[in-house]
């Protein structure tokens, strides 16, 4: 092949092109109290990225039920139980823990947290943490801490001042000694002499590691790092999660801001109970953080009822959507509204005073299940109302292409799981798409499975319990064309981004963790970290000739950098020579991710990064001279990504 660089530029690229998907699926923003899982795939779950302690609060939880006390245990034989026969916390918070003490009784007693699936205890962290403790018949002190499941303390403090009254608690454990292994429990200990016969209730326990930026119920930092080191351009909000099993259970905005004692928590969509410790404000302000402008999802009444069966999704009619349409208002007065409106002053009194920034709004998610009332009123409703107030907003519509909504659309969310063979077919998709006005988003992506008749089938229909390299490829194909179109296409998210490993209700994703590893998937690396800002034209123009390579050329204005990416889809190392139409200073860099030669995994292209071996296949990166400043040869090796960049002088 020969493949020429042009300096034609074709269009800019949006800021916005590669980034994020998220919602609150695979725990990774909340907690699990193990409720059954229908299917694998439909109801799995992850871990939090910030609290370490798992149902720290009876949220959604059934007192006096077994299942109640998810991941809390008793030690040397107190006496637990959930109960909302006792005042809660808070209004919000109705449950708590009732600990009895047998009178029979001496020694240290009382229970502990599991975390989620474990915790990290690092020598020389700060955790921060808090609890609220009542009882009638004792006012003695309470030992918390840090320990280890065979019973080494790492950390303790002991409180003083329990009465009859709720109080809160707060505590810091600064550990001298890391833990060999995650298996370790937050600990709440009274001596039992003291105690026996005794009732003591507990409730919104709250325990944190060191925070992302420091942020108050803040993300992990590792993982957040993640985030911020591709440079996402995008943070997309939205999904299923955010649509309830009713209209009632939906993700309702403003029971997430505030103290945490106000928020009730909710079972989200994928079937265990979110905590809503990362609500609206941490969303907006992460966002910020890692430098992705949002688009914020909003609920446009459906719920999910029945997963499987979308015809009976529950719509709610014309004639009862104002008080949603109104409810959308104030959530977005909230995120952009000055001190002067409402809920821009409610903003400004939980501690952000300048308005957050907004552009993008999705109305609703995948309303392609219920088009019919979408066209016929929702999506005007809601747009009609957001417009008149917020002039400044922009809208995507959720449906897939149609000429029945009013006001018509500019802007589109398409969503594709698919085997890799989806992706390769259309990786030219957008190559001859009608450059007609309407953008399009690509608000979830992801080589799911290698079957091509069922992508969302089970493991042994062929779904990917990881992304494997021959998947990541694909999905490089079918981006490059993304990145060639980008006049067309301004965003993409691979979703979903994270994965619990030990609760998890979707595969593949994009991260997968525990108490204390995480590994980068093959679908991670490579696009978003090697921005162009405008396109480049290439000859010949890669096409269905040309597979199985597929690539887009592009240029940096800033940096005065050229970028080539490359998906060879193909099982044999291809070579291509290469032409520069532009000056060089003679050298090229590269990055390629492919089975790494010499080892046992090399040309085994269904590979996939793990927990166990999270770098198994990772860039591989490559410099050399041009010998002739305006050609060079390129090898491609078989299934994989890369990403060349020639420097202009
Ligand atoms: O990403 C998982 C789910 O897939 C999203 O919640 C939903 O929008 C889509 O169907």
């Amino acid at each position: 092949l020969e493949l020429r660089i042009t300096t034609n530029v074709t269009h800019e690229i949006p800021s916005t092109l590669f980034g994020y998907m998220w919602e609150d699926i695979n725990h990774r923003s909340g907690f699990n109290i193990g409720k059954t899982r229908p299917s694998l795939l439909l109801t799995v779950k992850t871990t939090a990225p910030m609290a370490v302690s798992t149902n720290r609060a009876f949220q959604g939880v059934i007192p006096g039920t077994q299942n109640a006390l998810y991941a809390w245990q008793s030690y040397n034989g107190a006496r637990l139980s959930v109960t909302s026969k006792t005042e809660g916390v808070s209004d919000a918070l109705p449950n708590s823990l009732e600990v009895k003490i047998p009178k029979a009784v001496s020694g240290p007693i009382g229970f502990e947290n599991t975390g989620y699936w474990g915790i990290k205890v690092q020598e020389g962290w700060a955790y921060k943490g808090s609890l609220y403790a009542k009882s009638d018949s004792y006012n003695g002190p309470i030992t918390v801490s840090l320990k280890s499941a065979r019973g080494t303390t790492f950390a303790s403090q002991t409180l003083q001042g329990i009465s009859n009254s709720w109080k809160k608690f707060t505590f810091e454990f600064e550990p001298k000694v890391s833990a060999p292994n995650d298996n370790n429990v937050f600990s709440v200990v009274l001596d039992g002499k003291a105690t026996a016969g005794k009732t003591l209730h507990f409730g919104m326990f709250s325990l944190f590691p060191p925070t992302f930026k420091g942020r108050e119920n803040g993300m992990r930092i590792d993982l957040a790092q993640l985030f911020v080191d591709t440079d996402p351009g995008v943070f997309r909000f939205g999904g299923n999660n955010v649509e309830g099993s009713s209209w009632d259970g939906r993700w309702k905005w403003n029971e997430t801001i505030g103290r945490l004692e106000d928020r009730p928590g909710r079972i989200g969509d994928w079937n265990y109970p979110n905590t809503d410790g990362v609500g609206l404000m941490e969303y907006l302000n992460w966002a910020e953080d890692i430098g992705a402008e949002l688009i914020l999802g909003i609920w446009a009444g459906i719920s999910i009822q029945n997963y499987s069966d979308f015809a009976t999704w529950p719509v709610v009619p014309e004639a009862d959507l104002q008080p949603y349409v109104d409810d959308v208002l104030n959530e977005i007065e909230f995120i952009v509204g000055d001190t002067s409106t409402q809920w821009g002053s409610v903003r400004a009194s939980l501690g952000r005073e300048e308005p957050y920034a907004l552009r993008l709004i999705e109305i609703g998610n995948e309303d392609n299940f219920q088009a019919d009332s979408y066209a016929a009123y929702r999506w005007q409703a809601f747009v009609d109302a957001i417009s008149a107030k917020f002039p400044q907003m922009e809208f995507i519509a959720t449906t897939l292409p149609s000429t029945a909504l009013n006001p018509p659309y500019k802007r589109i969310d398409f969503h594709q799981y698919n085997s890799p063979s989806w992706f390769k077919a259309n990786a030219f998709f957008f190559d001859s798409y009608p450059r007609n006005q309407t953008k399009w988003f690509i608000g979830e992506y992801a080589v799911t499975s290698t079957n091509d008749s069922n992508a969302l089938g089970t493991l042994d229909q062929g779904r990917l319990q990881y992304p494997t390299l021959l998947g990541s490829v694909a999905e490089a194909a079918f981006m490059t064309g993304l990145e060639r179109n980008s006049d067309v296409v301004f965003a993409a998210a691979y979703a979903p981004s994270f994965q619990n490993i030990h609760e998890f209700q979707w595969t593949p994703d994009i991260v997968t963790f525990d108490a204390s590893r995480l590994a980068r998937s093959t679908s991670y690396y490579m696009f978003s970290v090697n921005k162009g800002t405008h396109s480049l034209a290439t000859s010949p123009t890669p096409s269905n000739d040309t597979a199985p390579l597929f690539w887009s050329a592009s240029y940096n204005n800033e940096s005065d950098v050229v970028f080539l990416k490359v998906a060879n889809t193909g099982e044999q190392d291809l070579v291509a020579n290469i032409f520069l139409d532009f000056p060089s200073t003679g050298h090229i860099h590269a990055v390629t991710l492919a089975t790494p030669p010499l080892t046992a995994v090399f040309g085994q292209f269904n590979t996939s990064n793990t927990l166990e071996e999270p770098d198994l296949i990772i860039p591989v990166p490559f410099s050399a001279a041009i010998p002739i400043l305006d050609k060079f040869n390129y090898t491609f090796p078989a299934t994989s990504v890369t990403v060349l960049t020639v420097q202009s002088p």
